[in-house]
């Protein structure tokens, strides 16, 4: 997912953090935000929320939305979201089960700067 990258083209590739501890405000508010448990049991359901703009707030309006989140455990696809500008807010939760103990991906996409993953969360399936 991270491969195909060009340094400096926001429009290109998957946009992660750069450095965690000092944070651009592009990605404060672009950056997904998971929470979900450390610890599931296989094969149970749970809660995830993925939120877009909990750091610094993303603007909301008809020509600068988050078009959507994508949630992922490791590869496989889990759940998708899409948002209408000023009506619905890129903040989700979705209730979904593991069998293996990949690390959760939040995945999103605002229409002028491009798509940008959260960093992965791990989870620990018991
Ligand atoms: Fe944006």
């Amino acid at each position: 997912m991270y491969k195909y990258t060009c340094e400096g083209d926001i429009s290109c590739g998957v946009n992660i953090v750069k450095d965690k501890e000092n944070m651009t405000d592009l990605e404060k508010k672009h950056t997904p935000v998971i929470n979900a448990p450390g610890k599931v049991n296989k094969g149970e359901l749970f809660e995830v929320t993925v939120e877009v703009g909990k750091y610094m707030k993303h603007p909301n309006t008809m020509g600068h939305f988050i078009q959507w989140i994508e949630l992922y455990s490791g590869n496989t696809f889990l759940g998708r979201a899409e948002f209408t500008p000023e009506f619905s807010d890129p903040k989700i939760k979705m209730v979904v089960m593991l069998k293996h103990g990949h690390p959760l991906i939040a995945v999103e996409r605002c229409n002028l700067h491009g798509i940008w993953s959260s960093e992965p969360k791990s989870i620990k399936v018991v």
